[in-house]
């Protein structure tokens, strides 16, 4: 049989074809825009997504016997907001989960309603991207819109609406919306009061390779499938990229470098940061996870490259990098501002140490040393709560790069396990969707039998204790430009 795993991702839609053993048969991706209406903001247009999530399924299983795809599912950018009315009628454009706009909202949840109560309701606290800040900007700043609400759902969600009719999400991407009561798995009245919305608004929530339904006959035909074909739950894209890379079970590690760069690290327990700057989320394979997340990952190695440069060439730019552990510039990847862990959206990106002798390589290589040490302050955090790491696997479009992969094991110092394809979340609900066909018995299951480590990348001793002093100047670097960064925005 075979699987289909949609990648619905920010830049763009990926389609992944499994077979019942786990092999990729075919990878498929489809843009869409994303408009940045004023600066921090972001937004994009569900139909959209939807368009070219139809578009993709259709060339992605073009060649391929069709009565024996079996079951579709989704890893999806998180935390997005999209409002429906009672015609189902998109409301707005959706408003993404790198989108600051929501500052004021968030000081109110974070400061009046206070950090301890949103931590006990949802074992989290307030980020401009999340979900219920959101909810509350559209009541704030648009009551009209506000007062049309019949259904609050998630990115992947519409998209499984839209194939199913069935107003679904799951329990890791329901835990990004700041409304949901993680320890419990389901939805937190009190934060329902808060936002003024009624749970009935929201999607019911399923565990993440449960099946919730199949096909509509229509969308069975448009799409060329058979209306048998099951769509399951599928998860948020970090969480589903963790199922890729098999990273499930117990304080198993996983990198994501894509447009954002998240560090996931699962547990089979629940667990909070006292000081929530990791999430606290629940898993996909029914567990939980702690994860920080910065905004802009390998969108700033894109921006540096093509806006910048004005190269397609990456390759090319990072073989003049010679001299690793040795750059005296440093970059702070604050692109959208910064969520994990320093939750501020005023945050920019800065370039420091430039002398007359600085080269376009040097630049190029502070970009990808910045992301790294970015990452870093998340590990930090989590070393802090006593967590110990060895190892992470590594996925998402900038871990494609053997310089980023070996600069992210030395600067961490872990092994990188590299898996056999870095498409993550598209694999990851690939398999979801075996799970909920019966295919196997578990994620872990799954996780086990199919994800193949092909490589693994070694810290050096000698590069990791230069980047440790590296690492020790670049965490004095935000603090100090805190107080501009107020002023120039
Ligand atoms: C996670 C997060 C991002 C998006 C990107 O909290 O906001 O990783 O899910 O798609």
């Amino acid at each position: 049989m075979y699987y289909i795993g949609v990648d619905l991702g920010t830049s763009a839609v990926k389609l992944l074809l499994m077979d019942s053993e786990g092999k990729i048969c075919r990878i498929v991706s489809r843009e869409y825009p994303i408009f940045f209406p004023h600066p921090g903001w972001s937004e994009q247009r569900p139909q959209d997504w939807w368009e070219q999530t139809v578009e993709g399924i259709k060339e992605l299983v073009a060649d391929v016997d069709k009565s024996q795809v079996a079951g579709i599912s989704f890893g999806g950018q998180m935390h997005g907001l999209v409002i429906l009315d009672s015609e189902d009628r998109v409301i707005r454009p959706a408003l993404l989960w790198n989108d600051g706009r929501t500052y004021e909202e968030c000081d109110y949840l974070n400061h009046v309603i206070g950090k301890e109560k949103l931590s006990e309701y949802t074992a989290n606290i307030s980020f401009t991207g999340f979900t219920a800040p959101k909810i509350l900007w559209v009541r704030n700043k648009e009551p009209e819109n506000f007062a049309r609400i019949a259904k609050i759902m998630l990115p992947k969600d519409y998209i499984a609406y839209r194939l199913t009719g069935v107003n679904c999400t799951d329990v890791s991407d329901a835990s990004g919306t700041l409304l949901f009561d993680v320890k419990n798995r389901r939805w937190s009245s009190e934060m329902c009061d808060i936002c003024g919305i009624t749970e009935q608004m929201l999607p019911r929530c399923y565990e993440s390779y449960e099946c919730v339904g199949t096909l509509l006959p229509e969308t069975a035909a448009l799409l060329g499938l058979p209306e048998g074909v099951k769509v399951a739950a599928g998860a948020g894209d970090n969480a589903a990229a963790a199922v890729g890379t098999g990273t499930v079970g117990d304080n198993m590690c996983n990198i994501s470098l894509g447009t954002s760069g998240t560090i996931f690290i699962s547990s089979r327990h629940f667990g909070v940061d006292k000081n929530n700057a990791l999430h606290s989320f629940a898993h996909a394979d029914g567990s939980y996870h702690l994860m920080g997340c910065m905004l802009s990952a390998a969108s700033c190695n894109k921006w540096w490259m093509d806006d910048i440069l004005g190269t397609g060439d990456y390759a090319g730019e990072q073989a003049a990098i010679e001299r690793l552990g040795e750059n005296h510039v440093f970059f702070l990847p604050y692109l959208m501002g910064e969520r994990s862990p320093h939750n501020n959206p005023n945050a920019r990106a800065t370039f420091i140490g430039m002398t007359m002798d600085t080269t376009r390589a040097d630049m190029t290589q502070a970009v990808l040393e910045g992301v790294a040490f970015a990452l870093r302050d998340s590990l930090e955090v989590a070393k802090s709560l006593g967590i110990h790491l060895t190892r992470t696997k590594i996925c998402g479009g900038g871990a494609k790069s053997p310089l980023w992969r070996r600069i992210i094991a030395n600067v961490l110092n872990l092994k990188v396990d590299v898996i056999e394809s870095e498409e993550g979340p598209a694999m990851g609900g690939a398999m979801l969707a075996a799970v909920a066909c019966g295919e196997y018995n578990s994620v872990e299951e799954i996780a086990a039998k199919v994800v193949k480590v092909v490589d693994t990348i070694e810290p050096e001793a000698g590069l990791v204790a230069k980047y440790e002093a590296r690492y020790a100047q670049f965490k004095e670097i935000y603090p100090a430009c805190k107080s501009i960064f107020e002023i120039i925005n």
